[in-house]
């Protein structure tokens, strides 16, 4: 079958240039249009946020507090088998979803830093993760838009930010709490092992948790293992329900 003949195309005249206009403005305010509600509806859920929070940054701290004295002689299994437990007993399952797989640890390297995690939950709006490593590791604590409780199980978490001429010291028992925005060079001493509660926009922490596994240790299969754990324990969330 033959295909239509085309008219030929002639220059354009100033009744097309004005409805080019016209549909560039449409198109300009169409956009601002969508900017203005997104930034609309991007302030109102961060105000209201909160009320997706479950876990309390003082009961983590107690729990942190109550494990260790618990588990002397720094036994870090049993340190986690007993926050886990807790956690178990506090939050029913309806309520949020908890990863018991105490086992189920990866790699995470992240602004230079390099430890172990073992993700307790995560969801939109917070995650709860035992990190470290029994070797040391310094970085950048990253900036986040999330606040960061490290609640220091085993070990010592070093701290500072630029202007302070002496480092803030995390013994076990302590936290160390990095507000959003906040940023400091971080260093586990030696061997080190933390309960990091982050609460805000979780997503929003991805590319910082993964840009050291795409553009320096090239570890694929630890960035797809993080990329499909996550994914599992938000959107088991989102099934029931928390944010
Ligand atoms: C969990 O830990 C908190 C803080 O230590 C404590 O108050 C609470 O009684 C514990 N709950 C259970 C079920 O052990
Ligand atoms: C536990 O580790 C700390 C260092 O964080 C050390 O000072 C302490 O002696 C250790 N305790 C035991 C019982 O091994």
């Amino acid at each position: 079958m033959a295909s239509p003949n085309k008219s030929p195309k002639g220059t354009p005249d100033s009744t097309s240039l004005k409805t080019g206009f016209l549909t560039s403005a449409l198109g300009l305010g169409i956009l601002i249009t969508i900017f203005s509600t997104l930034i609309g509806v991007g302030r109102y859920l961060d105000n209201i946020k909160d009320k997706w929070y479950v876990f309390d940054p003082v009961h983590l701290h107690q729990l942190s507090q109550a494990a260790i004295a618990a588990n002397p002689a720094n036994d870090t299994a049993g340190i986690i088998q007993y926050i886990v437990a807790n956690l178990t007993q506090t939050y029913p399952s309806t309520e949020v979803r908890l990863n018991l797989d105490v086992n189920e640890w990866m790699f995470n390297n992240a602004g230079g830093a390099m430890g172990a995690m073992y993700i307790i939950h995560a969801s939109i709006t917070e995650y709860l993760i035992i990190f470290g490593t029994p070797l040391g590791t310094e970085g950048h604590s990253g900036l986040h838009l999330a606040d960061d409780y490290f609640n220091i199980l085993v070990g010592e978490q070093w701290a500072f930010a630029p202007g302070a001429l002496e480092k803030e010291r995390y013994p076990p028992g302590s936290v160390n709490l990095m507000a959003r925005g906040v940023k400091k060079q971080y260093k586990m001493h030696e061997g080190c092992f933390a309960l990091e509660y982050a609460r805000g926009w979780i997503p929003t922490m991805a590319p910082f948790g993964a840009m050291d596994a795409l553009t320096s240790t090239l570890d694929f299969p630890t960035f797809f293992r993080t990329a499909r754990i996550t994914a599992r324990e938000m959107i088991g969330n989102i099934l029931i329900g928390k944010i």
